[in-house]
């Protein structure tokens, strides 16, 4: 017998039981002719310990030569601890150990193997084997499988089917590049990867499965964040006969029933909604966090009203008030504003105005405004004594963008994105189109199988960027955790939405002519969500990056470091597969 007990089971209830136990050696304490090991595994961690005067010599000089994660066997009885450690649920007791046998020495870890590890994230990823060794990431690994099952046991008692869709497939029209695949048996011809089942969900509402669910692994080469890995999991969903209302209600549903079952926390009933334009106009995003307020105030009437270059040159004049920072330096300004001038953000620069006491405001445009304009600005602003109010000008468009990274940014400076506070928001009402200046044409935000929203259907011709679409997202503390839409299920709508979309009447048909073919055999009104289960995981536990989630993630530049991926080719392989590559 390897072992009758885990190494997280045994209680003072349990002295005196003859046990057998096997784990890894996280340390080893050895005193001279007394010595304690930990012995660890996926459940948790049992002292063991023996004396040198209590124990024959061969067992002695075993357990002196374990070392670090060296995978150990023993048996002996539970004893109470005469030191307890109230850290551990097995604190109250230790093993006297009778037999020990070495089931496998190993090499020394390159980093610890504990909660806060010496261990870079490269290192961590290179021997991820030992990585998920580790508390954390067993945890998060653990959570995560709860959250899949939570979702489960949910969408099962709602009737919903899990079908499973190929991976070897066309591209899919997510908006990313595809992961392409070539094809053996049809030379020079390949498969891109699924950026998401999306036509598949859609035929499958076409054969009368009207519940469909999926929790599935999506490719998409796109650059890489926090939350963004080129393969990640899906919980894709479809129903038929439904609106945008019964969609919103089933899933936020799901939602709380997984942060109840897997955590214990109520979110609020119902979830709030807000519309696209009210995210962008109050938070500058369309996945706002609603942790905390500091929504945008338009000072571009007041900005404009003095004769300052800047502001009557620019689109918008907005800004944020942060409570209780009109203490914040000199230097901590000038901190923010290389902030905001950083590259990746693009602000020329930033304004602040300190409301020190009542009638006595610094800023850094007082050469442009008397004292008397900037007490407009507070008015309008709502400050308060005390307060600091941060601005931004230029376009419109950018500055929204610029202001919610600052938003965020200071939010994260006063500690008040507390990751144990979760607020989701339903973002409604996006739109159909957006312009793309590069290729000249409009593409989908969501995806070309959205449905307008009916009472915006007149616009289509004269006014096509001012369509909303039936769509949604689900966005928690800044991270868009899901979205999805109502379809389009009628054929000429849907040949108007290419039409506009640019594509002709011949692309439409090579990329999606199998499902307008389907739709012609009766498709019924349909609509769909899907969630990241990495993000809606990562969120749960409190972390903004998805990568400590996945088991095996990729790291910044997309490879996967302990299995060496992606590597080249061998020749043969490439003749096999009627390839050849383009010297870099
Ligand atoms: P969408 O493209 O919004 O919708 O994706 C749905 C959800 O998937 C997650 N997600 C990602 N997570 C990690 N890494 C990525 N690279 C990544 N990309 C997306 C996000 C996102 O909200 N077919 C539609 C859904 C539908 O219309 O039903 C779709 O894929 O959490």
């Amino acid at each position: 017998m390897y072992r009758s007990h885990t190494c997280g089971e045994l209680r003072l209830s349990d002295a005196h039981k003859q046990v057998f136990l096997s784990g890894w050696v996280q340390t080893l304490r050895d005193k001279g002719n007394i010595l304690w090991i930990d012995l660890r595994d996926r459940y948790g961690i049992t002292q063991l310990v023996a004396e040198e005067n209590a124990v024959s010599p061969e067992l002695w000089q075993t357990l002196r030569s374990v070392g670090r994660e060296y995978v150990l066997q023993i048996s002996g009885t539970v004893i109470a601890r005469y030191a307890k450690n109230p850290q551990i649920p097995t604190g109250d007791i230790e093993i006297r150990v009778q037999e020990a046998n070495i089931l496998n020495p190993a090499l020394t870890p390159p980093f610890t193997i504990e909660d806060q590890t010496d261990g870079g994230e490269e290192l961590r990823m290179k021997y991820r084997y030992l990585d998920l060794r580790r508390t954390p990431l067993r945890e998060n690994l653990i959570l995560r499988h709860k959250v899949a099952l939570a979702v489960r046991q949910y969408l099962d008692a709602q009737n919903f089917l899990e079908i499973e869709t190929p991976y070897l497939i066309k591209s899919t029209p997510e908006g990313a590049r595809d992961f392409v695949v070539p094809s053996r048996m049809n030379a020079g011809e390949f498969y891109a990867l699924p950026q998401s089942p999306q036509m598949f969900k859609q035929v499958l509402m076409v054969s009368g499965y009207d519940k469909y669910f999926q929790i599935v692994r999506c490719f998409r080469d796109e650059d890489l964040r926090a939350d963004r890995q080129p393969e990640f999991t899906q919980i894709d969903c479809e129903m038929s006969f439904v609106n945008q209302e019964d969609i919103l209600q089933t899933f936020e549903g799901m939602i709380k029933q997984v942060f109840k079952q897997t955590k214990g926390i109520d979110l609020p009933s119902p979830f709030p909604r807000i519309t696209y334009q009210e995210a962008m106009e109050k938070y500058g995003s369309d996945k706002p966090d609603m942790r905390f307020d500091m929504t945008f105030v338009d000072f571009t009437s007041l900005a404009k009203q003095k004769d300052f270059v800047l502001a009557q040159q620019a689109e918008a004049v907005l800004g944020i008030v942060v409570p209780n920072a009109a203490t914040f330096t000199r230097k901590q300004l000038d901190e923010l504003t290389l902030f905001v001038q950083k590259p990746q953000i693009g602000a020329k620069g930033l304004i602040y105005i300190r409301y020190e006491a009542e009638n006595q405001v610094k800023s850094s445009v007082d050469k442009f405004y008397t004292q008397e304009d900037l007490a407009h600005w507070l008015k309008t602003s709502g400050a308060q004594v005390g307060d600091l109010i941060l601005v931004l000008m230029g376009d419109l468009h950018k500055v929204r963008k610029q202001l919610n990274e600052l938003r965020l940014h200071v939010a994260d400076l006063q500690g008040i994105r507390n990751p144990e506070s979760y607020k989701p928001v339903w973002v409604l009402d996006f739109p159909l189109l957006e312009w793309d200046e590069d290729t000249q044409r409009h593409h989908a935000v969501h995806h070309p199988f959205t449905s307008p929203k009916p009472e915006d259907f007149h616009l289509l011709d004269t006014n096509p960027l001012a369509v909303r679409a039936n769509a949604y997202d689900l966005a928690m503390n800044g991270l868009e955790l899901g979205g999805g839409s109502i379809r389009i299920h009628d054929a000429q709508l849907q040949a108007k939405i290419f039409e506009l979309l640019g594509f002709t009447a011949e692309e439409a048909e090579a990329q999606f002519g199998f499902l307008m073919k389907a739709f012609a055999y009766g498709a019924p009104p349909h609509g769909g969500i899907a969630f990241g289960l990495d993000r809606l995981t990562a969120t749960l536990g409190g972390s903004d990056s998805i990568r400590d989630f996945i088991a095996f993630p990729k790291n910044n530049k997309g490879k996967d470091t302990m299995i060496d991926a992606p590597s080249a080719l061998k020749n043969e392989q490439l003749q096999e597969l009627s390839l050849s590559v383009l010297k870099k």
